[in-house]
């Protein structure tokens, strides 16, 4: 099971200490074999990844411009950086950054680089509340692997989010028979049996064992509740209670 924790916009130096619970927590736990990974804003990988050292816990980057070389885009880092700071692995195709203009095609060259440099890419799908009411939810999931997917043969790096626009942030998630049956109908297209889908959307301690019991889950991506230490380890810890 993967438990990854995107921070989004939130998190300082000084509120790192917090981790170390999470430290003794994974470490403690090695053994029920999960996985553990930090997405925190890019300014704070670094120091991550020398807290990280030596413990199981894993970081990503939350986004990247799609150039796979260095290039003059005030502003932005690529895949390239993040892996050379101790990420090693990318969220991509994020609503939130599908809302401020990124479409799929721009998304499927993003992943594509993301793979050459070598990280590992959690691909985010999902539907808006919109969609979900017209019944096109499978359809836009359909096109947004589809186009984001197009052209990678090898889809052993790529960990599928899905993250209804409509469950992020809200405290709202979907019933669990859709759940099950959307998780199955992504899971279908893939010819790898074992490709690995999450869930992400309200995702809380609170919440965690109804959503554990989605079939054939592989894991969560959690936002708000990842940034409270101790609600993230609950949100672990409920999984395997
Ligand atoms: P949330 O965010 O858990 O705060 O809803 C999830 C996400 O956007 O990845």
């Amino acid at each position: 099971m993967y438990f990854v924790a995107n921070w989004k916009m939130f998190g300082d130096l000084k509120g790192l200490n917090s981790l170390n619970n999470v430290i003794n927590f994974v470490t403690r736990n090695e053994r029920k074999n999960f996985k553990v990974v930090y997405c925190p804003p890019s300014t704070l990988i670094f120091s991550l990844s020398k807290k990280f050292k030596n413990t199981p816990i894993d970081l990503g980057g939350q986004n990247s411009h799609e150039s796979e070389n260095y290039g003059p885009y005030t502003g932005h880092i690529n895949s390239k950086m993040l892996k050379d700071i101790g990420a090693k692995y990318l969220i991509l195709g994020h609503s939130e950054n599908r809302q401020c203009g990124e479409n799929d095609k721009l998304i499927n060259l993003k992943i594509k680089n993301g793979l050459k440099t070598g990280l590992k890419i959690i691909f985010c799908i999902g539907e808006t509340l919109k969609e979900k009411k017209n019944n096109k939810t499978n359809q836009i999931l359909s096109n947004q692997i589809k186009i984001g997917l197009n052209g990678i043969k090898n889809k052993s790096n790529i960990i599928i989010a899905y993250e209804p626009v409509w469950a992020i942030g809200t405290g709202l998630i979907p019933e669990l028979s859709d759940l099950n049956n959307l998780i199955f109908f992504i899971k279908k297209k893939f010819k790898n049996k074992s490709q690995k889908v999450l869930y992400g959307g309200s995702v809380n301690e609170n919440n965690i064992n109804q959503l554990k019991t989605i079939n054939n889950i592989d894991g969560f991506l959690v936002g708000a509740a990842s940034q409270d230490a101790k609600k993230f380890i609950d949100i672990i810890k409920k999984t395997y209670n």
